[in-house]
């Protein structure tokens, strides 16, 4: 019989959002007649984009003419995305990043679980807690931990808490790191990291030899100027750092599926025995030999985000869903809750009341005012106590969630 990797025995019973979708599930199959409200999940709510529509279209009306009609593309990315990225996501911001250093993907939960294939198995990882469970689970199942404690900490790893008490701005390392992930604007808390934050970080990895692993996914939300939106528009970032994007959250790509991975030519890893390894060869050579890349038609739909017309109408979207975060937090302070994100993220962290725990407050949430969020606490043991809202809904959805979230806590 086929031995199983083992690895996956130590994770938690179930990935955070599905649990969440099982509770749900068992209680709307008792309360048939309940309008529940979801913002646990940070899906997105409203439909694409004209423009976007157009781009995914046109392409396919192509694929559908013998002449225009294509096969394979390049595992990479076609060059009409990565150059529009290569030029509007980065050099337009002063980071030096270059076409053929962006790799196109269907998706950066996909590909921060992907990178470690080209990481040695006895590589120190840190993470911030509370954290993207996807970090953490993708490291269990390569088997670079042990078993997790009583808080769902695994051992080998190495948690950064990002508190209320420290501003959501962890400490750096005091022990040896050689993998750090960092998810800015972030997930689940909704905090930022300023410019000063992040060049502390590039000047650690400089100083140390690590890697900073940089999600990027929510950066169209950042509102405040002077907060960079890539890892690449810190100076010497590109020796350490790899970055994530996404289409997901900005053109409402959760069900179309497009991403991209970011490993600049001047990153290196080192061999066990000293030599020093590109990392842009190995992930191309992961991402050729086990992708077959994103498909024309989704790729021309994210190009024509870049248009004028899809940048204008992305602005829009992003307008809409952070009205919501303005009204989740705003409400829900004037009710007398602990808020925090909102501002440069669509998430709002919230401080459970009365000492809850965060798996007391999502059933007392879900039971009394049919509203369903993210417990912290599925995110990281320093997430326990804390309660996440998505502002990913419609503007009668989230009005109507904040009527009801008041009224039980009146
Ligand atoms: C979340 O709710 O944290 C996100 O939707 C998860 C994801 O993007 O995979």
């Amino acid at each position: 019989m086929a031995l199983v990797n083992e690895h996956y025995l130590k994770l938690k019973a179930g990935y955070l959002f599905p649990e969440i979708a099982r509770r749900v599930a068992a209680f709307a199959g008792r309360n048939p007649d309940a309008r529940i409200i979801r913002m646990g999940i940070g899906d997105v709510t409203e439909p694409l984009p004209p423009a976007i529509v157009e781009g995914l279209a046109a392409a396919a009306r192509e694929m559908g003419d013998r002449a225009t009609f294509r096969g394979y593309g390049p595992e990479q990315g076609y060059e009409f995305l990565r150059e529009a990225m290569a030029r509007d996501d980065f050099q337009s911001r002063g980071a030096d990043i270059a076409a053929d250093e962006i790799f196109v993907s269907d998706g950066s939960k996909c590909d921060t679980g992907n990178i470690l294939d080209i990481f040695a198995p006895d590589n120190k990882v840190a993470v911030l807690d509370p954290v993207y469970p996807v970090y953490v689970d993708t490291n269990v199942m390569v088997g670079r931990t042990g078993d997790a404690d009583a808080n769902g900490r695994y051992a080998g790893l190495i948690y950064l808490p990002a508190t209320a008490e420290n501003g959501f701005e962890p400490e750096l390392p005091t022990e040896r790191v050689d993998l750090v992930y960092l998810c800015y604007p972030n997930n689940p808390t909704g905090a930022v990291a300023s410019r000063a934050s992040l060049e502390r970080w590039v000047a650690y990895a400089r100083e140390h030899g690590a890697i900073l692993l940089f999600d990027a996914a929510y950066e169209a939300f950042i509102t405040d100027p002077s907060i960079p939106h890539s890892i690449y528009e810190i100076p010497g970032a590109r020796d350490v750092a790899i970055e994530f994007r996404s289409f997901s959250k900005n053109a409402g790509f959760t069900g179309v599926r497009c991403a991209a991975t970011v490993v600049p030519k001047s990153l290196l890893g080192r061999t066990a025995n000293g030599d020093r390894i590109p990392l842009h060869g190995l992930w191309n050579r992961r991402h050729t030999t086990k992708f077959n890349g994103v498909s024309y038609i989704v790729q021309r739909g994210a190009a024509a985000a870049y248009s004028t017309e899809g940048r204008s109408q992305i602005a829009g979207l992003i307008r809409f869903y952070m009205a919501n975060a303005t009204l989740l937090r705003e409400g829900l302070q004037s009710a007398g809750l602990e808020v925090h994100g909102g501002v440069n993220a669509p998430y709002i962290w919230i401080k459970t009341p009365g000492g809850l725990s965060s798996w007391s407050f999502f059933d007392r949430l879900l039971s009394d005012s049919h509203v369903v969020g993210t417990p912290g606490s599925g995110f990281g043991a320093a997430g326990e106590g804390y309660f996440r809202l998505s502002a990913f809904n419609s503007r009668a959805n989230v009005e109507e969630a904040v009527e009801r979230i008041r009224r039980i806590l009146a």
